[in-house]
């Protein structure tokens, strides 16, 4: 990849060499096969394209000083996927398998892996759809699961650079007792009209309140929610949350670092107290906020006064992300080199 600009990467798709595949099939899954092309073919009437059954997951690989490279907590994209497949019916691809379709997806890919000092990595989606021709609404017979592989930079133009969110109360991403929590592409779609407004008057992101009673703080479109205040790292429980792996990590960085954790309801209101606010997620890795604008009662929230990352979020970000390109000790146990 010499004439690659590694540094100058978006969060976008880039045709790589290989992705792999498995079918499920006869109440089994088949072989992983290797292929080079970006096309698959299914049938019309399959189930993923009628009634959702799909799911997906996000994941990345990062290049090491040494050479190396590291998959981060991929056990746990695999345990998501699972509940994402309980949730909607889907037949459950085992975590060993999914772990063996990771390591050979960015093995044969090794050379789209981006350089240790662009700071981009490679992006890992894995996929599970529905397959087989059916009309009433019911669990498909075939799945086929799948993992393609892409270069990526930051999720969110200004990368580390502090950026708007906006609360919306007319929209929701997710019902109270529906698929919030997990990884499927219904709740995208459900995102789309309230992402795509917030982004023409020039937020980053909509953060979403609990679709219940519209008090509490749930998370972003694409990311959780965290809050610094003093001395605690706060973020919300909600059944409608995706378990964001980044979070769960930043939490035990945080404890590590002498920080309180709470994980519990948030009001909105609490917003006026937080010293620091950030997006947490695969993609936005951290991606702080600056301020939050309530735009149905149209009211403000500065959190960073002077446009930059606050003290406590840039210590996470430099501890994540140096554990992710191995700068630092993995104490516990979170990556996966690649050999
Ligand atoms: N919340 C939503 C809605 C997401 O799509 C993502 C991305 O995967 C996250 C949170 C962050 O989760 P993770 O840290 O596991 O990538
Ligand atoms: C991720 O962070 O991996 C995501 O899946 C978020 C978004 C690109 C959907």
């Amino acid at each position: 990849m010499e004439n690659m600009n590694w540094s100058d990467l978006a969060f976008g798709y880039m045709k790589t060499d290989y992705n792999v595949r498995c079918y499920y099939r006869d109440g089994k899954w088949g072989e992983l096969e290797v292929s080079s092309s970006e096309i698959i073919n299914i049938h019309m009437a399959a189930t993923c394209l009628h009634y959702g059954q799909e799911s997906f997951e996000g994941l990345k690989a990062f290049k090491g000083k040494d050479g190396k490279i590291r998959v981060f907590r991929m056990d746990e994209n695999g345990k998501r996927m699972q509940a994402s497949s309980r949730g909607i019916k889907m037949a459950e691809l085992p975590v060993e398998m999914f772990e063996e379709a990771v390591r050979k997806v960015v093995k044969l890919n090794e050379r789209f892996v981006p350089p240790y000092e662009s700071g981009a990595a490679l992006y890992i989606r894995p996929l599970m759809i529905g397959l087989g021709a059916q009309v009433g609404v019911k669990p498909a017979p075939e799945y086929m699961f799948m993992i393609f592989v892409t270069p990526v930079g930051p999720y969110f133009k200004g990368g580390f650079k502090p950026s708007k969110v906006c609360i919306m109360r007319e929209y929701d991403r997710a019902a109270p007792q529906g698929t919030g929590t997990i990884k499927v592409g219904g709740n995208y779609a459900a995102s789309l009209v309230a992402g795509e407004k917030a982004k023409e008057k020039g937020y980053a992101a909509v953060l979403y309140l609990d679709p219940k009673e519209k008090k509490y703080l749930d998370e972003c479109g694409p990311a959780n929610f965290f809050g610094i205040r003093g001395n605690s790292y706060i973020t919300p429980q909600s059944h409608s949350i995706l378990p964001s792996i980044t979070n769960k990590s930043l939490q035990q960085l945080a404890a590590d670092m002498g920080l309180t954790v709470e994980r519990r309801p948030v009001p909105v209101e609490e917003l006026a107290t937080f010293d620091e606010a950030a997006e947490c997620g695969t993609a936005a890795v951290i991606a702080p906020i600056s301020q939050i604008d309530d735009l149905d009662i149209d009211k403000s929230y500065v959190i960073a006064k002077d446009g930059k990352p606050g003290p406590v979020c840039e210590k996470l970000y430099n501890k994540l992300r140096g554990i992710q390109y191995g700068d630092e000790p993995d104490t516990y146990g979170w990556v996966t080199i690649i050999e």
